[in-house]
């Protein structure tokens, strides 16, 4: 069976479903997604979105902080969008129904968050993801959009160097089926479990870039990885920063308020980068606890503060850590996650391949640079959702018909490259060689970085990329087959993460998230510009592109 619509999606997190909803004015658009909709990655989100809406505050120091925070690697045009576009996309879900925390005078709350010269994050007590997924999915059923539940792309089909469609393979049956489109928008989120320890959801693969990737896209900026500061100990599980927006301190093993000596005027609330760093050193240095963890302290907050504010990072730590934050510190480290990097991209969306558009955290347009503010990833869904939709409805006035026989050709070299895989009866486990990756990123490719680390993650990477080609499932049923999924997702992660070594080895300065050891200065004169990684005849190469400047001097940063 052949499937056809004018446009596809693939991912219904935030900002695949708000794509969708702006194309689907006008337009035949269906969504392809591994995950039921809800089970998407932006359900975690917790902290809240950033819109200038405050009495003295202006889109322009929004728009200011999002550039010093990213290290001043950001695209400053893209910047000015996601500023101006804030109040305008967090009004817009206001009003199809996220029920937003309220000040006492009914006013949507802010609270603040790090590297924000405001307190600008708006947020649903913390569970602000949550409420704004439920209520975006609600716009898309709404509408009717065709959504391809439990769907997982293998491949994008071109014709003449353009987009004609995909190929994906139906979970439920394990059929691998073409669908003709003119135009694709990826938008599968992030690929943070190339990590072992990451705030991500399983799912978080990467598959979006892998996708491009094969189809001849590059990605931006791979080595910027964001590493959140306050990780659960244990779990990994994301403890909101909202927690230090509240008024939360984080206390080495001495009981000190150790970001004095890292970020002496913003303290906890300094950009992610910074304090995910000073946590780290206070581990190495051993003035964390179990030379493994600090203190995020709330008790001071109250009770009642606590319960209102933080409900759900209350939850957490008891179910998780067996620890009552109302009465006891909570034990955090720093954890992967978020994607900097991204598909290679415009400020529309546009990849270098006609009919291939990128949104939310699996593009790189690049709006966060180097260190991504909290509260701005929300933000870039919504603001760049629409942006994305409107483009693609413009590109596709003048597309050409996709080729049925291209994409059914495309369909069947996929059965027989993945039937392969199934029958192969000996061979490495997938298990095995994702934790292998996992673990060589974590210890190799984390916080601060040297090169003979990220000489030997390559090695061991490029290492666990051979043993891949012979892995074997030592499962070959067709229904819900999931560890021919998990499979796939690993193929799809190895090369993400040979792409994120291979940019921190070659950017031989620190900047935002990435940090050498050998090179602890910025480097503007050799390295203000973005990576860009490409595959040529099957070898990942480098090189690099200029940043849109403009708006804003680069200057030093402290805060
Ligand atoms: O800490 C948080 O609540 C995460 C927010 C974000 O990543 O934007």
């Amino acid at each position: 069976m052949t499937y056809s619509h004018d446009a596809l999606v693939v991912g219904a997190g935030l900002s695949g479903l708000r794509a969708a909803i702006e194309l689907a004015k006008g337009h035949d658009v269906a969504i392809l997604t591994k995950v039921h909709p809800l089970r998407s990655h932006s359900v975690a989100a917790q902290g809240g979105i950033n819109a200038s809406i405050g009495e003295d505050d202006s889109w322009e120091s929004h728009a200011f902080d999002t550039v010093k925070g990213a290290d001043y690697l950001a695209d400053q045009d893209v910047v000015e969008l996601l500023a101006k576009g804030a109040p305008g996309a967090v009004i817009e879900n206001e009003q199809w129904g996220t029920a937003f925390s309220r000040t006492d005078d009914g006013r949507i709350a802010q609270r603040p968050f790090g590297g924000a010269a405001f307190p600008r994050t708006c947020y649903a007590a913390d569970r602000t993801g949550h409420n704004l997924l439920h209520t975006t999915f609600e716009q898309a059923m709404r509408l009717g959009i065709k959504i391809y539940e439990e769907w997982f792309v293998t491949s994008i089909v071109r014709k003449d160097n353009r987009v004609c469609g995909l190929t994906a393979f139906d979970i439920a049956t394990g059929q691998i089926q073409p669908f003709l489109a003119k135009a694709v928008i990826l938008a599968t989120g992030g690929f943070g479990r190339v990590y072992g320890r990451s705030t991500n959801a399983i799912i978080n693969t990467g598959d979006g870039c892998a996708l491009a990737l094969s189809a001849g896209v590059g990605l931006k900026d791979m080595e910027f990885v964001q590493f959140h500061p306050t990780t659960l100990f244990g779990s990994s599980i994301l403890i909101t920063e909202g927690a230090r927006g509240e008024g939360g301190y984080l206390l080495n093993k001495s009981g000190e308020r150790f970001m004095e000596g890292y970020a002496p005027e913003k303290m906890e609330l300094a950009p992610r980068d910074i304090v995910a760093r000073g946590i780290q050193k206070e581990i190495n240095e051993g003035r964390g606890f179990e030379g493994s963890y600090v203190h995020l302290d709330l008790t001071h907050l109250g009770k009642e503060k606590i319960l209102e504010r933080l409900p759900g990072i209350r939850e957490i730590s008891i179910h998780f850590a067996g620890i009552d934050p109302i009465e006891e510190p909570i034990p955090v480290q720093p954890g992967q996650h978020y994607s900097m990097g991204g598909i290679d991209c415009d400020k529309n969306g546009e990849t270098s391949l006609p009919g291939l558009f990128a949104v939310g955290e699996t593009s790189c347009m690049s709006v966060h640079g180097a260190n991504r503010l909290g509260g701005n990833s929300l933000l870039e869904t919504l603001v760049f959702g629409p942006i994305v939709g409107r483009a693609v409805a413009g590109y596709l006035k003048k597309a050409e018909e996709p080729c049925l026989q291209t994409a059914e050709d495309e369909a069947f070299a996929v059965r027989e490259r993945i039937q392969a895989m199934v029958m192969r009866e000996t061979g490495d486990s997938v298990a095995i060689i994702r934790n292998e990756m996992k673990g060589t990123m974590d210890r190799l490719v984390g916080v601060f970085r040297e090169p003979k680390d990220l000489d030997e993650a390559l090695i061991v990477l490029r290492n666990l990329r051979q043993r891949f080609i012979g892995v074997a499932l030592g499962d070959c049923d067709e229904r819900f087959n999931y560890t021919l999924i998990r499979a796939l997702e690993l193929e799809n992660m190895l090369e993400l993460a040979e792409a994120i070594a291979m940019g921190a080895l070659l950017r031989e300065e620190s900047r935002g998230a990435h940090w050498r050891l050998d090179y602890p200065e910025r480097d503007d004169k050799r390295f203000l510009k973005h990576t860009v990684v490409t595959r040529e005849d099957g070898e990942l190469k480098v090189s690099y592109k200029d940043v849109n400047l403009g708006m804003f001097e680069v200057k030093e940063r402290t805060y």
